[in-house]
């Protein structure tokens, strides 16, 4: 194509790809150069804005890792990532959210009552609930994965004075769908902010805290694996988290006990509780694969 010009550039580009190799691939290709263009003559970007995005892009590049992806954080803090997440999981089930950078495989399964507080600071935090369909009906054989920072607002894969695996749990629930284990109230952190997103948030004003969660995964047979976290309605973030992964289904109370005679038995915990103790009650809902 001869003299291509502002108003048919679109146009050219895109009649340079066949629909005939993968037409799903070439839809969403050919949508996003649409959009690229139609962006770029809508905020009449200039050279110099131009080359400062790409100067982004090289710096996320720089500073990404394995355990570390800027570009992942980048589609975090503009909402992206919970928008997919949301468009992808529009069912009557407990809403899914981020699954962040933090989680790592493997955590040591345990058993019903587990302890996960064992000489971590921070108030005693008793997590029970139940895992079940959208009808009920309890999941036998569901598995829960949870994740959280320490009361220093680390997790143990970013803090070397915590143990391996420290605050992270395996745990099958058994016929009656049911789960609990002990641990502490985690904090409220801020997301990675010494790279170039931190500084894209610096520069408009905004926030990189995140409300303290507590993060879970939970399969079972036939179900859709649900990643979700959850938050207290109390957290000082709750209603400015920097990733956006609040839904208003996952957020919970820590019901505050004074009294031991309110713990449930079976706990591997027992007594040795610091007083106050918290309560969370949290039920998951599985939709079917
Ligand atoms: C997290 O919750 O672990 C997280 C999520 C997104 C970005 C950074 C951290
Ligand atoms: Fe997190």
């Amino acid at each position: 194509m001869k003299n291509v010009s502002i108003d048919t550039i679109t146009q050219a580009v895109l009649s340079y790809y066949s629909d005939s190799t993968d037409p799903r691939f070439m839809f969403v290709l050919k949508a996003l150069i649409e959009h690229l263009h139609a962006f770029a003559k809508e905020t009449e970007l200039t050279h110099e804005e131009w080359i400062r995005g790409l100067q982004f892009l090289y710096d996320a590049g720089q500073i990404s890792t394995p355990e570390r992806n800027e570009f992942v954080l980048a589609s975090d803090v503009t909402g992206l990532s919970s928008l997919i997440d949301m468009l992808g999981s529009q069912h009557e089930g407990t809403s899914s959210s981020v699954l962040g950078p933090f989680h790592i495989a493997g955590a040591p399964e345990q058993a019903y009552g587990a302890d996960l507080k064992r000489d971590n600071a921070g108030a005693t935090v008793l997590v029970t609930g139940r895992v079940s369909d959208l009808e009920g009906r309890a999941l036998n054989g569901a598995v829960i994965e949870m994740w959280q920072t320490a009361d220093n607002g680390l997790y143990s894969n970013q803090d070397e004075a915590q143990p391996d695996y420290n605050l992270r749990l395996t745990t099958s629930v058994g016929e009656d769908g049911r789960y609990a284990f002990t641990t502490v109230r985690p904090a409220p952190y801020k997301v990675p902010d010494d790279g170039p997103v931190g500084e894209m948030l610096k520069a408009t004003g905004r926030n990189a805290w995140r409300p303290s969660h507590l993060h879970f995964i939970v399969t079972a047979p036939g179900k859709r694996a649900l990643v979700t976290e959850v938050f207290p309605s109390d957290d000082p973030y709750i209603d400015r988290d920097a990733v956006f992964g609040v839904r208003e289904d996952l957020i919970m109370e820590y019901q505050q006990k004074t009294d031991l005679s309110d713990l449930p038995p079976g706990l591997e915990v027992g007594e040795d509780v610091t007083l106050p103790w918290y309560r969370v009650d949290f039920d998951f809902v599985l939709v079917d694969d």
